[in-house]
This record gives structure tokens, C-alpha cells and sequence, in this order.
């Protein structure tokens, strides 16, 4: 039996968002041996991307907000697939993890009074995101790492997690990854683990993800033996940037908008005005103030057409670019130089002002600048108990991205940095409480980790074969292309049939030289991740036969009151061939569909949506 380098600790959390950082303080807290393990360098990672602020009814703006109204907006915002138990825990339990986070040392912008300021983000009925600038992920992330590392949590930095294994009673139990720049194999062996891996964005072509964002998370829970749901909800952040094109799809803050920013087309019209629903489009208006106040009144509280929910305006900008209406580069042209002066833009959106003036050459303070939908979240992921982030299988836990749920068909911006506060922690209680009740020795099931380490090595043996660049670019204009901001059956099927085809060049993946620094290498090991979560949300885009939150399909463009009872849930069957795919990972084929219904919703929840609001 090979040796391998190996670590032992009561909880071990793989990813350093803000959702593993949080667990990790949480079971630290609780006296456990935690530790970190994280692909990127620690404080590298998609957080970051959530600029624009937390949402908490800290109710600092607007003191009749309170966690009703946020619970109500979440879940229509989520269309009402989310589930409702993690909906009202993320409500109640945000405004004590934002306050935590300032007693912890985030420095929040501030009203006149010295509270804790709150801006407007879309869907969200009062002004409630929690910010620092347009940098609020970075001070989350800065904050909680800096308590992650003096609370004595070990971080393991750039170690690609490569399978979760099981001992012999089938609960998980640790995992094995390797050392990116050694490419040495390292094997943690816990009594519970947390996943907090983040998203699946990098298997669309214009995407706000960084590297990371290979679901492997996803896929490793899905491949031990976990529950996923809902994977055809993903969000495209309705404004990324579209030029130059390599930087396309780089996030431009929804901040912005709820700064005063304003949609337009080339004809220079607000579009937004002919996108909301017909009850308002009647009416008309001979001034944007007057649409604008028009608006207001009539919108239970946004206060701009532009503040609807993301799957709305991401799907305007769609149609305005369709109908020949786009900016020069394929976007629409987002304006708040003619609505703020020079000095509230620079001092608000600090971030914005130098990314357009260094990568575009565009100073906002003066020019629009031109925006198109990006692949930026992904709501559906691995199905959890709400109240201990528990997974379907022993031993594993998930938070945040990676966790399904808590966001239905479409999160609200704002939404993410509050879930990875709340559910982090709760993962963390979670994964301590499993541990401490664990007693013996863990052995790990040997022959697993084997075969996923012959399953990650084998592209270095191989002569000739497949470039993973190759796959990984018509990878992702297959999903950019059929499986997009607005999809069909036809295109789905097709999408299939490509996954298929693409599955069978991963089998046959090779790359050169050694695993010292070998970023071929390293991508090859992240094709079966990627291979899988693309599966995923294709196979549930094809059974959700409606529109729904960020899915949307031509061919059924209404929300179907029945799908709207169901969670599509997939899972690989225990008789499944377990190392029949690329990587000695199950194939993709194995992956199986079917509806549940969603948790039945208690009375006095109920009663909330049937209130006049
Ligand atoms: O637009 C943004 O600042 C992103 C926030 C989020 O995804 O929550």
C-alpha cells in the first residue's frame, strides 16, 4: 500500500470562502481540531465576487424592515422553490452574523448616526445590503481570515481535493487531494467534513468565477454517494463586463444600479420600463423622474425598474441584444455619470471606477459602461438539512454555494455573503456535533483512495490523447451556447449528446511533463468535476419543462404550478459503476433524475405571502 503524506483532525473543511472561514471558526470554537484545505491561496476566492453588500434587516435605513420581510423576499425572489426552513434561518439569523462580523473587524460604511449603512440591491424591498464600498466580499473575507488564523485553525493553501473517501461503515471520512505546486498526494482523514468549494461557473464561457469554480465539491459529494437538487438554477448576473474580451464576464456590481446606475440600449431608452410586468407597462411617463417616482409607488418599495430581480433584467439585456438594440460590443450601456457626480461615484463604487479605467479604459465618472449578462451562481447544489447543514450521507457537511436550497430558482444579490455567514456557522456546529460523537479510530477505505489516485495520475501516462484545454473550451461553448440565460429541448438534447462526447475525450486526456507545477495536470484533474456539474444542470434543465427564476426555457416560457411543487433531485445509484468515468470518477451516464416534493411550509409562513404586501 503506497504512503502517502497524512493529516488527521476532528473536522476538516474543504474551501476558504466565507462559507469555509466561517464553519471553520464555528468548530474551531467548539474546541475541535479544524482545518482548512483550500485549492487557492487563502483569501482567493469567489466571495470577493459578492461586492455590493450582505443582506441583513439590520433595519439601520429602513427600521420597518425586519426578517419577515427579508424571509418573503427571498423566497420570491427563489420563485418559491427555495426551502422555505433555510430561507427563515438565513432571515432571522443574518443581522447577528453581520454584527458579529463588525465586532470581529469589518469596517462597514456608516450612516450620519454611525450605524452600519444598508444600500438597495434588486428584489429587495427595503435598502438592506450591508456594505464597504464595492468591496464588501473582500473586507468579509480579510475579516474572517484574520480570525480564522489567530483562533489557530491550520490552513492547508493550494491542495486540489481530488475525492472524498468513506471508511468501512460508509460514512465519509476524510478525503484525498494533492499539493498544487509539488503535485504530492496528501491524504486528511476526519470525523466530519464540511464542503464550502463554491460554484460550477467555469464550465460556461463568460462567467464572474475565477479558476476555482470547477464544482468539485458538488461532484465529489455527488460521486460519495450525496443528494444534489435543482442544478438547472443558475443565475447569470445580469451585468458583467463585455469588453475587452478577456475580461468578459467580469463582474460589474449590481451597486452600481442600486447607486442610481440606469439601464439603457443604443437608442439611449431605459429599457428596463418595458420588462416589468404589464400591471406597470401600461402606464407611461414623460420623464425618467417621473417613471422613476411612477415606479416607486407602484412597486411595493424598489426604486428603479433596473432593481428588479436578476433573472428579469438578465433576460432584458438578453432580448435588447437579440433585437439589435446592444451597446458596440455586445452589451447594453449601464449609466451612473449622468445621475451621480464624479466624487460619489469614486467614493461608492471605488473598484468599478478602477476596473473600467485600467481594463477597459472607460472613466465611469464620465462614460457609460457596457454590460451583458455572466454566469455568476449557481442555486441549485448538494441538498442539506437546513437547521445542521447535514448532507444525505454520514459524515459530510455544506455551506454556501455549494449547498442547494436556500435560494429557490434565483438568489438576490446580497443573499450569498448572509447564507455563507448563517450556513457556515451552522456547518460548523453541524460537523462538531457529528465529530464529538464519533469515537475509534477512522479507517479509510483503502481501495478508494487508490483508484482516485490512479484515476488523477493516469493523464500523465498517456502517450498521445486529448489537450484538457481542448475539452475545457468546447466545454464551455457547449454550456455557453445550449445551456445559456435562455435554453430549449432541442439545444438541451444536443447539449447531451456533446456532454457525451466530451466524456469520452476526458477518458483519453493527456499531458506532458511531470506534476511539479503542471497546470495541465491540474485542469485535467478538474475536467470530471466540471464534466459532472455540467451534467447536472443540463439533465434538471431538461426535466424542468417551465420557466422558472434563472432557468428559463423558450419552449415552455411559463412557470408550471406543478414544477413549482418539486425539487429535481440527482443522485448516482449505489450499484452504479463507481470508476467507470474520466479520472476513475463514476461516468456521468450514471447520474440519476426524479421530482420530490419541496418541505411543506408551516401556517404561520404562509400567512405572509397572503398578507397585501
Ligand atoms: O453585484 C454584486 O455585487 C454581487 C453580489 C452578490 O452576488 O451577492
Amino acid at each position: 500500500m503506497t504512503e502517502y503524506e497524512t493529516h488527521e483532525f476532528d473536522v476538516v473543511i474543504i474551501g476558504a470562502g466565507g462559507a469555509g472561514l466561517r464553519a471553520a471558526v464555528e468548530a474551531r470554537a467548539q474546541g475541535l481540531r479544524t482545518a482548512l484545505v483550500c485549492k487557492s491561496l487563502l483569501g482567493k476566492a469567489h466571495t470577493v465576487m459578492a461586492e455590493g453588500g450582505v443582506a441583513a434587516s439590520l433595519g439601520n435605513v429602513y427600521p420597518e424592515d425586519n426578517w419577515e420581510v427579508h424571509f418573503r423576499d427571498t423566497m420570491r425572489g427563489g420563485k418559491m422553490l427555495n426551502n422555505w426552513r433555510m430561507a427563515q434561518l438565513h432571515a432571522q439569523e443574518a443581522p447577528d452574523r453581520v454584527r458579529e462580523l463588525e465586532d470581529w473587524g469589518a469596517l462597514f460604511d456608516r450612516t450620519k448616526d454611525g450605524l452600519i449603512l444598508q444600500r438597495d440591491f434588486g428584489g429587495h424591498r427595503y435598502a438592506r445590503l450591508a456594505h464597504i464600498g464595492d468591496r464588501t466580499g473582500l473586507e468579509l473575507i480579510r475579516t474572517l481570515q484574520q480570525k480564522a488564523v489567530a483562533d489557530g485553525i491550520e490552513v492547508f493553501m493550494e491542495v486540489k481535493a481530488v475525492r472524498l473517501v468513506h471508511d468501512t461503515t460508509g460514512a465519509v471520512a476524510g478525503l484525498v487531494g494533492y499539493h498544487r505546486p509539488s503535485g504530492e498526494f496528501v491524504v486528511f482523514r476526519a470525523k466530519a467534513v464540511v464542503l464550502a468549494t463554491g460554484g460550477v461557473g467555469k464550465s460556461w464561457k463568460y462567467t464572474s468565477n475565477s479558476w476555482e469554480s470547477t464544482g468539485d465539491g458538488l461532484a465529489m459529494a455527488l460521486w460519495a454517494g450525496a443528494d444534489v437538487i435543482d442544478m438547472e438554477c443558475v443565475q447569470f448576473h445580469p451585468t458583467g463586463m463585455v469588453w475587452p474580451l478577456s475580461v468578459r464576464g467580469l463582474l460589474v456590481t449590481e451597486g452600481v444600479r442600486g447607486d442610481g446606475g440606469v439601464l439603457r440600449n443604443s437608442e439611449g431608452v431605459r429599457f428596463m420600463f418595458n420588462y416589468i410586468p404589464p400591471m406597470f407597462a401600461a402606464e407611461t411617463a414623460d420623464t425618467e423622474e417621473e417613471a422613476d417616482r411612477w415606479y416607486e409607488d407602484h412597486s411595493a418599495g424598489r426604486r428603479t425598474a433596473e432593481l428588479l430581480p436578476r433573472d428579469e433584467v438578465a433576460r432584458a439585456i438578453n432580448s435588447e441584444v437579440k433585437a439589435g438594440r446592444g451597446s458596440p460590443h455586445g452589451g447594453v450601456f449601464l449609466d451612473i455619470a449622468t445621475r451621480r457626480s464624479a466624487e460619489y461615484i469614486r467614493r461608492r463604487l471605488p473598484s468599478m471606477y478602477h476596473q473600467f479605467k485600467e481594463l477597459a479604459g472607460v472613466d465611469i465618472t464620465v462614460d457609460p459602461m457596457e454590460v451583458g449578462p455572466t454566469c455568476h451562481y449557481v442555486m441549485g447544489g448538494v441538498r442539506v438539512d437546513a437547521d445542521t447543514a447535514a448532507t444525505t450521507v454520514p459524515g459530510l457537511f455544506a455551506a454556501g454555494e455549494v449547498a442547494g436550497g436556500m435560494h429557490g430558482a434565483n438568489r438576490l444579490g446580497g443573499n450569498s455573503l448572509s447564507d455563507l455567514l448563517v450556513f457556515g456557522r451552522r456547518a460548523g456546529i453541524g460537523a462538531a456535533e457529528y465529530a464529538a460523537g464519533r469515537v475509534g479510530p477512522i479507517t479509510l477505505d483503502e481501495g478508494e483512495l487508490e483508484v482516485a489516485v490512479c484515476g488523477a495520475t493516469a493523464p500523465l501516462g498517456r502517450e498521445d490523447g486529448e489537450s484538457p484545454y481542448d475539452i475545457h473550451h468546447d466545454l464551455q461553448e457547449t454550456m455557453q451556447n445550449l445551456v445559456g440565460i435562455i435554453r430549449t429541448g432541442s439545444e438541451l438534447e444536443e447539449a447531451m449528446a456533446e456532454l457525451d462526447v466530451l466524456e469520452e475525450r476526458a477518458g483519453r486526456v493527456a499531458v506532458s511533463g511531470t506534476r511539479v507545477y503542471n497546470p495541465g495536470w491540474n485542469l485535467a484533474t478538474d475536467l470530471p468535476s466540471m464534466l459532472t456539474v455540467s451534467r447536472c444542470a443540463t439533465l434538471g434543465a431538461i426535466h424542468r419543462k417551465e420557466s422558472r427564476g434563472g432557468h428559463t426555457r423558450d419552449d415552455f416560457p411559463a412557470a408550471d404550478p406543478e414544477l413549482g411543487k418539486v425539487n429535481f433531485v440527482q443522485r448516482i445509484p449505489g450499484d452504479a459503476d463507481h470508476t467507470g468515468g474520466p479520472g476513475s470518477c463514476p461516468s456521468t451516464r450514471t447520474i440519476s433524475i426524479a421530482p420530490e416534493p419541496l418541505l411543506v411550509m408551516p401556517d404561520e409562513l404562509q400567512a405572509l405571502f397572503e398578507e397585501d404586501h
